[in-house]
């Protein structure tokens, strides 16, 4: 497997900001958001076990994942979050591996929104990047960018892990609180050195000797 790293924030912190410069930059980028959407578009993958589990109404008329009647439905029962989630999580994970082995780039960006909530992919990668930013900042952003209301964001984020913890978990943090020159500066210093990391040979790991038994 290349060298891969995680990258993860809280909602609206500019992981996608970061992320699209990173991938300018020649990084491979597995995207584990954006898999789930391809897996729940028209001919996705998921579509078939989602009609079968759910019923034929929570696929649109183009044969797509009817997304506001799922959201509606999963966010009033915790069940029907499971089921859903039981159902793409083992196609997102057999994606995400699938691309990540086959990236001819350097190294490989894996983006988990949800990194340290599931733990999922932390195996996976070698370090951690944390996308951060002020926290009035975030939801002024996101509310912005998602129409949500100040309160919904609030809710959103409690569900997350909190800022501190995040950031202690962090191997390398992307300070947003600035304009996106300013992040696309720390991108290019953090690309750099993740190329020089993936260029080394992985630690050696030690042998054990007769003294150890
Ligand atoms: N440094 C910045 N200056 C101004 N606006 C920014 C900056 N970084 C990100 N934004 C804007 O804030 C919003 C959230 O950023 P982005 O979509 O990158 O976050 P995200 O972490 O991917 O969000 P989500 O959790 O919803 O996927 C977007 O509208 C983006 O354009
Ligand atoms: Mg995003």
């Amino acid at each position: 497997m290349p060298f891969c790293v995680g990258l993860t924030g809280g909602i609206g912190c500019g992981k996608s900001t970061a992320t699209d410069i990173f991938r300018a930059l020649g990084a491979a980028v597995v995207d584990t958001d954006e898999l789930s959407h391809e897996l729940t578009r028209s001919g996705g993958a998921a579509i078939a076990a989602i009609r079968n589990a759910f019923g034929m109404e929570y696929i649109a008329a183009d044969g797509s994942l009817d997304r506001a009647r799922m959201r509606k439905l999963v966010f009033a029962e915790p069940e029907a979050r499971h089921k859903l989630e039981a159902i793409l999580h083992p196609l997102i994970r057999a994606a995400s591996y699938a691309r990540i082995a086959a990236a001819q780039q350097p190294y490989v960006l894996v983006v988990v929104p949800l990194l340290f909530e599931t733990g999922a992919y932390r195996e996976l990668v070698a370090r951690v990047v944390v996308v951060d930013c002020d926290e009035i900042l975030q939801i002024a952003r996101t509310v912005r960018r998602s129409g949500l209301t100040d309160a919904e964001v609030r809710a959103i984020m409690a569900t997350q892990v909190p800022r501190e913890k995040r950031l202690a978990a962090a191997d390398d943090v992307l300070h947003n609180d600035g304009d996106v020159e300013a992040l696309r500066r720390q991108v290019e210093a953090l690309h750099a050195k993740y190329l020089a990391l993936a260029a080394k040979p992985p630690e050696a790991t030690a042998v054990p000797t007769s003294d150890d038994f």
